[in-house]
């Protein structure tokens, strides 16, 4: 199956959190690692989060023409198999188109040409599957995929081995709480079947240290 070159851009703290115990957005990122994230967004032909992060952060999934000149806003894609994205999310609004990826059955409509629902095949686990999903961005053209989370998306695309690259942007600081969302969440690996990563890059970016990863 032919599917899109894929990349996790993530920031975490120094325990590997990415958001608050509160499960809500947090500054993690320093403002060099910022300018760097919308650029790789800026290259990137579609950026994909879960519908958790959307409920959670209700982020706009958009370039900055501060960060980026010109910006050309990728393509935004939801992975939401129930259907649960508000109409009036930021990630729908007119600055970019959005796709949102649904279970069978579950489709909504939103107002504007700018936004498309797609009926979607799920898995075992009841989530879109990941595998049909990649293969349906691929025909509609996108070859550069940028998944940002969270924690329980990222899980299934590390799960289902379908990462090209890791971008890992650890912030100096501890968050802490046993049931904060961290890069991976998902049910986890089971013994002996780690999931095994080279490093490409380590270097510090502003406060905090960038770390990019290859899947082996
Ligand atoms: N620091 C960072 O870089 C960063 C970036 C993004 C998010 N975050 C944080 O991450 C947290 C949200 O993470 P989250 O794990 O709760 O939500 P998420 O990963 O954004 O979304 C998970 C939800 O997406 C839906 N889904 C549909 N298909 C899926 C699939 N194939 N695999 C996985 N999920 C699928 C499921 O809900 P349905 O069953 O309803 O479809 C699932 O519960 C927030 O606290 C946010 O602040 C941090």
């Amino acid at each position: 199956m032919k599917r899109p070159h894929v990349t996790i851009n993530c920031a975490m703290s120094v325990d590997g959190k990415i958001a608050s115990p509160t499960r809500k957005q947090m500054r993690i990122s320093s403002e060099e690692d910022i300018q760097r994230m919308y650029r790789l967004r800026n290259e990137s032909d579609a950026v994909l989060v879960g519908i958790g992060t959307i409920l959670a952060d209700d982020p706009k999934l958009t370039v900055k023409e501060s960060y980026v000149q010109h910006p050309k806003q990728p393509l935004r894609v939801i992975l939401d198999s129930k259907g649960r994205t508000p109409p009036h999310a930021l990630a729908l609004n007119t600055v970019s188109k959005t796709l949102i990826i649904t279970a069978k059955g579950q489709k909504k409509t939103y107002d504007g040409p700018h936004i498309e629902v797609v009926e979607c095949t799920t898995d075992t686990d009841g989530v879109i599957d990941v595998n049909y999903a990649l293969d349906l961005l691929y025909q509609k053209g996108v070859r550069n995929l940028l998944v940002e989370g969270g924690g329980t998306v990222i899980w299934k695309f590390l799960k289902n081995k379908v990462v090209d690259d890791i971008f890992i942007f650890i912030g100096s600081c501890i968050i802490g709480g046993k049931d904060t969302p961290t890069v991976a969440d998902g049910e986890g690996i089971r013994k002996g079947e780690e999931i095994p990563l080279k490093i490409v890059e380590v270097k510090q970016v502003g406060s905090g240290v960038l770390i990019h990863y290859q899947s082996l």
